[in-house]
């Protein structure tokens, strides 16, 4: 297991010096602001969501490899994510695709994430798809928990979003973090991005990520930063 700001954990892999000595490489030309880019791939890699959403940022991050959602190369199905971590029920999501592919060329790439609240205990963390109930919509989550907020006389708070990207191909499975950190508010502002965003102001903004959109979420999102290491690993992968 690798600690850095962000963690990485690369799971049974023979290919963690490669990936060292890329997140090396990357550090070193992000400290010379040098442009780190990778060039386009041509290799399909398959996103294990159905999440609109999350579909839109993951595609438009990874633009320099070829990006299919499952639903659009097979009859989508449902995955029990039962994990007890955003990184098990992410690599529940790839692993169930990869296997239901059946296709050892394939490189799936799923992502599970929420939004946490400290003085909530931390609340609804891997719950926060089915805060509501399972079923529940965006806006019936994001109503619990503005009612959460009010029935705890919380008008504003800390709050964190956490994405766990993972990597499932004949080559190994693989799994790395981000993390945003700000705050939530007790009312929605703006309707830009989606999920929680109209409740969460990021760390140094005063306008909610409802208000601020999709440029400042691609810049600082907890998505953004797990899908720079990922695709770090991604590269040594084809
Ligand atoms: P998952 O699809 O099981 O990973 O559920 C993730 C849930 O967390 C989504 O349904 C959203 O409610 C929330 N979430 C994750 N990332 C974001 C984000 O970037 N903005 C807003 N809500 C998010």
């Amino acid at each position: 297991m690798v600690k850095a700001p962000l963690i990485i954990d690369i799971i049974h892999s023979g290919y963690y010096k490669r990936v060292l000595r890329d997140l090396f490489l990357a550090s070193l030309f992000t400290i010379l602001e040098v442009p780190y880019t990778l060039k386009r791939i041509s290799v399909k890699i398959i996103l294990a969501s159905s999440n609109q959403g999350k579909l839109r940022e993951l595609k438009a991050w990874m633009e320099d490899f070829e990006v299919y959602a499952f639903g659009e190369v097979m009859t989508p199905f449902a995955i029990v994510e039962d994990g007890d971590s955003f990184k098990e029920n992410a690599l529940i999501k790839a692993r169930a695709v990869y296997k239901a592919l059946d296709d050892k060329s394939a490189i799936v790439v799923s992502d599970d994430s929420g939004i946490s609240i400290p003085v909530l205990g931390h609340i609804p963390g891997i719950y926060s798809a089915r805060y509501a109930g399972v079923g529940a919509s965006a806006t019936q989550n994001l109503d619990k928990l503005i009612q959460t907020l009010k029935d705890n006389e919380i008008k504003r708070t800390r709050a964190y979003y956490t994405a766990a990207i993972a990597i499932v191909c004949e080559k190994g499975e693989f799994c790395v973090h981000g993390w945003m950190h700000g705050e939530v508010i007790d009312e929605k502002r703006g309707d830009k991005g989606f999920g929680y965003d109209p409740l969460f102001i990021p760390e140094g903004f005063d306008e909610t990520l409802g208000e601020l959109g999709e440029a400042v979420k691609k810049e600082l999102s907890h998505r953004s930063k797990a899908l720079g290491l990922a695709k770090i690993i991604l590269k040594t992968l084809v």
